[in-house]
């Protein structure tokens, strides 16, 4: 079947928005035709680099004077409800990247943006399309670990992500939490069927700069840094499941280690390096199948942009809907209101 070609543009050229550029470059059912960045020299280069026909910096001229079917937003997330609301509402389809929003509140009111305006709304995490994370969405789905009980999952990053300001609360929502540990919390959740959080529990601190920094790369970056560096949390989910976080950018190990244990009532499932274990005669077993184990990060990015670009084309809903990344982005409120006020709180 011929169908049509995807006009595309991609707003904020920073670091991320060139990994999308690139995937959308050489897409072969997409025309990128045109880039934004409120940074002009940036947006130069990025004009030149993907050789985009018409630039912008400021994206309410682009979306008021350029015919697009898809939206791919990379700018920093203090600007993603704005940007996907009026991208929306100018009846694009959106690809708005991790975390989704600033807070729950925001979040919800893009998910309303896109059901108003009959949009697709999709948002960048892209660890579910990594060859690991689908194996092990088929394996529970399956009914194959049994009843999900317990997962501990972890961020563990020995550094801080300094490429962007990651560490200013006002422009990024928050630190090690609203930055990286999202990415797995969105993956575990849709691993267990997004089982309702019912209540969370976190402790947070900022370490930074009496570890890392010397790797602060300017006086100002390190006077900004205003984000929790460590959340180590307890949450309930629906159905008595248990979950772990621990999230740390200034963790002590030679490799960084991101990934989840999941125990369910047949067995365990690991996600990095992917093992899968089972009880034969009382003992646990290594029953890990062969050829499907993938964390690879530049690979799960295109495939996830292949699936917006598709689901778009398509008219079904992407894999990583709105919806879901609301839950995330719930989850994620709640733990810092706990850390913040020092209890328990329920969702
Ligand atoms: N999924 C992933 O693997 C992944 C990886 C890195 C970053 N991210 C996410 O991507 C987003 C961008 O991160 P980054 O590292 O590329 O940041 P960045 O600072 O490198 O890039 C953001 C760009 O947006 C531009 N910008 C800011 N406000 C704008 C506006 N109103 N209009 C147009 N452009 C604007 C900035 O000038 C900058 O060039 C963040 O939400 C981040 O969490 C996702």
């Amino acid at each position: 079947m011929m169908r049509n070609r995807l006009r595309v543009a991609v707003i904020g050229c920073g670091a991320r928005g060139q990994y999308h550029l690139t995937e959308f470059r050489e897409h072969p059912d997409v025309d990128l035709v045109a880039c934004c960045d409120v940074d002009a020299v940036r947006l130069e280069a990025a004009g030149q680099n993907f050789g985009v026909g018409r630039l912008f910096t400021d994206y309410r001229d682009l979306l008021d004077s350029v015919p697009v079917d898809l939206v791919s937003i990379c700018t920093m997330p203090n600007t993603h409800r704005e940007v996907t609301v009026a991208a929306l509402s100018a009846g694009a389809h959106v690809l708005c990247e991790k975390p989704m929003a600033m807070d729950a509140g925001e979040a919800g009111e893009m998910v309303e943006a896109a059901r108003a305006s009959q949009r697709t709304l999709a948002i960048g995490y892209n660890m579910r399309w990594m060859g690991s994370a689908q194996f092990a969405r088929r394996f529970v789905a399956e009914g194959r670990l049994g009843v999900p009980q317990y997962a501990h999952v972890y961020t563990l990053d020995s550094g801080i992500p300094w490429w962007a300001r990651n560490y200013v609360k006002a422009i990024s929502g928050g630190g090690v939490l609203a930055c990286t540990a999202v990415h797995i919390l969105d993956l575990i959740l849709w691993v267990m069927g997004h089982p309702e959080p019912v209540a969370a529990s976190a402790t947070m601190m900022r370490r930074f700069p009496e570890r890392r920094g010397g790797t602060a790369p300017s006086p100002e970056a390190r006077a900004a840094y205003d984000v929790e560096d460590l959340l180590c949390a307890h949450i309930r989910l629906a159905g008595g499941i248990a979950m772990t976080l621990e999230a740390s950018w200034t963790h002590d190990a030679l490799v960084s280690r991101y990934g989840f244990e999941l125990t369910g009532s047949q067995g365990l499932l690991q996600f990095a390096p992917l093992a899968v274990l089972a009880e034969r005669d009382g003992r646990p077993v290594d029953v890990t199948p062969a050829g499907v184990a993938d964390a690879d990060w530049p690979a799960s990015t295109r495939r996830g942009i292949q699936d917006v670009v598709e689901a778009v084309r398509e008219g079904r809903p992407p894999l990583v809907t709105g919806e879901q990344a609301l839950m995330v982005q719930r989850l994620s409120d709640a733990l810092y209101r706990s850390a913040t006020i020092g209890r328990e709180v329920e969702l």
